[in-house]
């Protein structure tokens, strides 16, 4: 099928790349001219493992375009797949979104058109996306093919993303009608059925089978979305939460996580107790989700529990400082790691980018070091009084304390009884739970655990 994708942010370019991998024809629509040429040239606009060579492999059934009137009017599926950025008081920033169906309205060419919400939107848009579509349908003088909404929403983990998209848990279609759906199905066939060929560099999971099609209506498929990411949210506050009492009581968070976890009504994944989440999803839609319940009289209280308890864990790194150091001023804290997580260089809403903020204003020098964030750090925060270091041994050289807050492999095999003696003070707050607190102990360092 001809497909069209508009946006190339990691939404985007993610499920554009695996549907032409599916050997749909793809093209890519992103008005940032700059963005449009770097991916001609096989640039890849962030971190993301294996996306390079997953467009090398589809390459052939790849177009970037800065315009609606290159890929649209062909399109059978056109998904929207643009930013939505939080707005005032949590709800998100839809301005993307409204050009985007505006644009989409002007082009259709003269066959049933599906057009799918692929960016996380608040419940209810499907609707108004069709509305905004019908405007523009009417300004150009009326319809020349029909169109449908459908709601898709995308379950990626960045970091993780192809293998999500290419072997989800499940796939989720909203639509009002029938025929809607049955253009997606066909779309994601290949996928549903696991009928393609793995790529080498992503294979497919042991025992994996069909994926799962849930087929609902709009407003369900958006609020599974948004269910979804809250509960995951709920499950990391829940463990820290339980992590404080566990610190106070002399228990070990990670033994409890684990005992909690093998039940199978639980699951292990999700339970680790540490700083907390970041990134562009979490945040943005537990924050949505309390927005439009409260649009509709309903008090989230669990998730805005869980999102007070996220960012508490962040004050906490803060407070422990303190309590070892007794004074920040005129000390220097060194950071590992800046992305929100490993194996991506995002750093929207990273805990890093807190954690530093608080410990400047009280009058620390902050050192730092991520192994892919720190290009991104520059371009974002030109004039930020951190020193970035080349490497995580710099960060701990002449430092008072040095605060994990990625787990980045690289930081547990680090050679902590080399480090240690150049540190001004051996102290260690690990903000993951994650390094070798007996080889940092034998190391001569003083090791602190953010969570029990
Ligand atoms: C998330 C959802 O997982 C994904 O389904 C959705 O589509 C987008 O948002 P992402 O934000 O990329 O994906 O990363 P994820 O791996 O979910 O981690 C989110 C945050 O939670 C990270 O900051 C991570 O450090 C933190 N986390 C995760 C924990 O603190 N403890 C855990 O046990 C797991």
């Amino acid at each position: 099928m001809n497909v069209a994708i508009l946006g190339t942010g990691y939404v985007g370019l993610t499920t554009g790349v695996c549907l032409a991998y599916l050997g749909h024809k793809v093209t890519c629509v992103d008005p940032d001219k700059r963005k449009i040429d770097a991916l001609e040239r096989g640039e890849v606009p962030f971190h993301e493992p294996h996306l390079d060579q997953l467009i090398d492999s589809a390459r052939h059934n790849l177009t970037f375009t800065t315009e609606y009137a290159t890929a649209i009017p062909d399109s059978q599926v056109v998904f929207i797949a643009v930013g939505t950025p939080p707005g005032e008081g949590g709800a998100p920033d839809l301005k993307y979104l409204r050009s985007a169906a505006n644009g989409v309205g002007q082009y259709f060419g003269s066959h049933f058109t599906v057009v799918v919400n692929k960016s996380t939107v608040p419940i209810g848009s499907g609707n108004w996306v069709g509305s905004l579509i019908r405007d523009a349908v009417q300004e150009k003088g009326g319809a020349r093919g029909c169109f449908a909404v459908a709601s898709n929403p995308e379950f990626l983990r960045e970091g993780s993303a192809l293998h999500d998209s290419l072997y989800p848990d499940r796939v989720v279609i909203g639509a009002d009608e029938a025929k809607t759906a049955e253009v997606l199905y066909s779309l994601y066939r290949p996928m549903l059925e696991q009928t393609f060929q793995a790529p080498a560099y992503l294979p497919r999971p042991e025992n994996m089978g069909a994926v799962p099609l849930i087929s609902t209506d709009l407003a369900s498929a958006e609020l599974i979305k948004y269910a979804a990411n809250a509960f995951l949210s709920l499950k990391i506050s829940y463990i820290n939460e339980i992590g404080l009492l566990a610190e106070r009581v002399g228990a070990n968070i990670s033994h409890v996580a684990r005992g909690m976890g093998l039940d199978a009504r639980i699951g292990t994944r999700f339970l680790q107790a540490g700083i907390g989440w970041g990134g562009s999803c979490f945040g943005k839609d537990t924050a949505a989700l309390v927005a439009t319940a409260a649009e509709y009289g309903v008090d989230m209280q669990i998730v805005r529990s869980a999102r007070d308890v996220n960012q508490r864990q962040r004050e906490r790194v803060v407070e422990k400082l303190l309590a070892e150091l007794k004074i920040l001023k005129g000390r220097t804290i060194g950071i590992l790691g800046l992305a929100f997580k490993p194996d991506t260089d995002d750093l929207r809403e990273a805990p890093a980018l807190d954690v530093a903020k608080k410990l400047i204003e009280r009058g620390a020098r902050v050192k730092a070091h991520d192994p892919v964030a720190m290009a991104v750090y520059r371009r974002n925060f030109p004039d930020s009084a951190v020193v970035l270091c080349d490497t995580a041994e710099e960060v701990a050289n002449g430092s008072d304390a040095v605060v994990l807050i990625t787990e980045w492999p690289e930081y547990r095999e680090l050679a902590w009884d080399a480090v240690a003696p150049t540190m001004q003070t051996p102290v260690v707050l690990d903000g993951r739970n994650f390094l070798d607190r007996s080889r940092l102990e034998a190391a001569g360092l003083r090791y602190i655990s953010l969570a029990g």
